[in-house]
């Protein structure tokens, strides 16, 4: 239940253009939903764009300001969803928008897989002095979270020299090929899609409210390891710490602590796919912190940069060795990148979790 009293009240607002263009809002509805602008706009949509995107509301953005968006007709809401746990600052959050505007200036674009970039230097040493810390450790950016699970894959393969993977069902891991191979979530997802990659297999993921245990969830793995999937035909296991498309489900306290020693038994990587449960998002930086395990390969994305499309993954440096195929990046996200890392850490979001109402006080506040 969330608190039925108010929460303190935050400190004085902060942010930069709040003022007649954003007042300190409430939710306001001031047409019919979807108003008509929205209406119009969607039924352009409808036309325009792949039916792929199946949007949940009939929502049609217009600005958004820490917690709060507003729609093309004026109508204000509180955004729980904050991007599909993107905008992990908060819409714009002026030290966010200042470092992509910082970078614009200088320049956008030169092509990380030829030349450097310092800020991207800087971006990745920070990510490995906090995802692994105390491991060497090297870091590969991509453009989304599927990129970064794909590149996961692939480096699975190359660094152990085997085909096999094993996800779990349940699990939302993207829509590329390889990642849609991993992902088990909805078979809308898959239908007409096959076929999609043979060597990965799947168990089911515990979880008390599904009514799965860990020993069912590891004795599953095991049987598989002695039918289909003999270990050391694995080269990883991938994982959401906590499961989020298939419907934010938190496993078991042992479980984690148990797939870690199972991997590390038979030489088999530990993937864990950080990409929605990761920056902060649990209260520590990355959910697997809740349990002290330690992955050889971390994926992250969405709220890396609260907003610019950016992902990584973040391996220990022994897998890594290899050749990795190069991507294309830019500059500007990194920077977009520090600045969200910088607002995580000083406001304390990687240490611990705050009641929700208060939470989004201070993002709209700082
Ligand atoms: C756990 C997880 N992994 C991977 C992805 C794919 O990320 P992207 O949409 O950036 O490709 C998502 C997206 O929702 C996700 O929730």
């Amino acid at each position: 239940m969330w608190p039925l009293r108010r929460p303190t009240p935050a400190p004085p607002h902060k942010w930069e253009g709040r003022s007649a263009n954003f007042p300190r809002v409430r939710p306001e509805i001031k047409t019919p939903l979807p108003g008509p602008k929205a209406a119009e706009l969607i039924a352009r949509d409808a036309k325009a764009m792949s039916p792929s995107f199946t949007r949940a509301y009939p929502f049609v953005m217009e600005r958004g300001r820490g917690c709060w968006v507003t729609d093309v007709d004026g109508n204000q809401f509180l955004d729980f969803t904050a991007g599909i746990a993107v905008v992990t600052t908060g819409h714009s959050h002026p030290a966010v928008v200042a470092a992509i505007k910082e970078q614009a200036d200088h320049f956008l674009h030169m092509s990380g897989t030829d030349f450097y970039y310092s800020s991207e230097i800087e971006l990745a040493e920070r990510l490995e002095a906090r995802i692994l810390p105390g491991t060497p450790a090297r870091v590969f950016f991509t453009n989304s979270g599927a990129e970064a699970i794909e590149g996961a894959m692939k480096l699975a393969r190359y660094a152990t020299g085997r085909p096999s993977y094993i996800a779990f069902i349940g699990a939302f891991h993207g829509r590329t090929f390889g990642a849609l191979s991993l992902t088990a979530s909805k078979a809308s997802q898959r239908r007409r899609f096959a076929p999609l990659l043979s060597s990965v297999f799947h168990a089911p993921f515990p979880t008390a409210s599904r009514g799965v245990t860990t020993d069912q969830s590891i004795e599953r793995i095991e049987e598989l390891f002695a039918t289909v999937a003999p270990p050391e035909s694995v080269a990883a296991v991938f994982v959401e710490p906590i499961q989020g498309e298939g419907g934010y489900l938190v496993p078991p306290d042992d479980f984690l602590p148990r797939l870690r020693e199972l991997t590390s038994r038979h030489g088999i990587l530990l993937v864990a796919d950080e990409v929605q449960s990761g920056m902060g998002r649990t209260g520590h930086l990355l959910a697997v912190e809740h349990w002290g395990v330690e992955p050889d390969i971390v994926c992250l994305a969405k709220g890396i940069a609260s907003g610019l499309p950016l992902g990584a993954f973040i391996a220990r440096a022994e897998p890594t060795r290899g050749r990795l195929d190069g991507e294309r990046r830019a500059r500007g996200r990194a920077a977009a990148g520090w600045a969200a890392r910088d607002r995580l850490e000083s406001q304390g979001r990687d240490r611990r979790a705050r009641p929700w109402p208060d939470a989004c006080a201070r993002v709209q506040d700082s």
